[in-house]
């Protein structure tokens, strides 16, 4: 496995590299949800690359950049263990230089649900994800499903700025007891953590009612707040959302596929979950 921080030789070892070139991003703190998409990419390319940077465009000024849990060394393992070719590791000035300018601003889509919580983060994810595209040129990229609008804005910025790579979503990796991986999970005290299922089963209710032929969105999204609010240590709901699948708006009534979506504040971390009914 080789690990690159020069943007140039980035450009060209993918250049060289053998097709399908698959890419999987990451800001590292690597976990098993990280290692299905690896293991999907990699059965599916050629050479496999995988970045790992800490993204400061898309923390606001609130959030705390310099916590963000980092291991490096651990993730490399698990990125050579798991068969990867290629890592780049850049460091701050190599993806924002000097006088860097332009950003990438995805309209409607960015603006809603963790886009209205975390003003400016879908700016910063749109900039470095086209950024790290346009450097490696792969044929396809690797996202989770647990970042549902991130994958969203993905898909937009690819289509509407024709970088012309596949952009492939893999399904949410869960702990047994329904926690959704996620590198923040690590802020999560033991009682925090002893609670934190409670947003899975939330979810599980609104499946649960819409299996049972419930369709009306304010009704799926009141019976995943009152699920929720039975955990006293959700200290705050961000938003239950209950809308298109594709384009994020909410639903008054469920006719097609649709993302169920929230956001909870559980001590310190916030943590965001989804699933789909279709
Ligand atoms: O999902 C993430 O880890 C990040 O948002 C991404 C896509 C690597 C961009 O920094």
């Amino acid at each position: 496995m080789r690990v690159v921080t020069d943007r140039q030789e980035m450009a060209q070892l993918c250049r060289e590299a053998r097709r399908p070139l698959g890419l999987v991003p990451t800001m590292g703190a690597l976990h098993r949800g990280h290692l299905a998409l690896v293991e999907q990419a990699r059965r599916e390319s050629a050479t496999l690359a995988a970045t790992i940077f800490v993204n400061p465009a898309q923390f606001g000024p609130q959030e705390d950049l310099a916590g963000y849990p980092r291991d490096l060394e651990h993730d490399l393992e698990l990125l050579k263990s798991a068969g990867v070719d290629l890592v780049y590791v850049p460091a701050v000035e190599q993806v924002y230089p000097p006088g860097f300018d332009t950003w990438v601003e995805v309209g409607r889509l960015a603006s809603r649900l963790e886009g209205a919580r975390r003003p400016g983060h879908f700016r910063g994810v749109a900039t470095v994800v086209t950024k790290l595209l346009s450097l490696t040129r792969p044929d396809r990229a690797y996202f989770g499903q647990k970042d549902a609008q991130q994958t969203r804005v993905i898909k937009q910025l690819v289509r509407d700025l024709d970088l012309g790579v596949e952009v492939v979503v893999a399904p949410t990796v869960r702990e047994p007891d329904g926690l959704a991986l996620s590198s923040r999970n690590a802020y999560l005290t033991t009682e925090q953590r002893r609670a934190a299922p409670v947003v899975y089963r939330a979810l599980c209710r609104a499946e649960q009612l819409w299996q049972r032929g419930e369709r009306e969105g304010g009704r799926l999204r009141r019976e995943v707040r009152m699920a929720l609010q039975s955990e006293r240590l959700v200290e705050e709901i961000d938003y239950v959302s209950v809308a298109d699948a594709a384009t994020l708006e909410e639903l008054d009534r469920v006719a097609g596929p649709a993302l169920v979506s929230l956001a909870v504040k559980l001590g310190a971390p916030h943590l965001i979950d989804n699933i789909t009914l279709e």
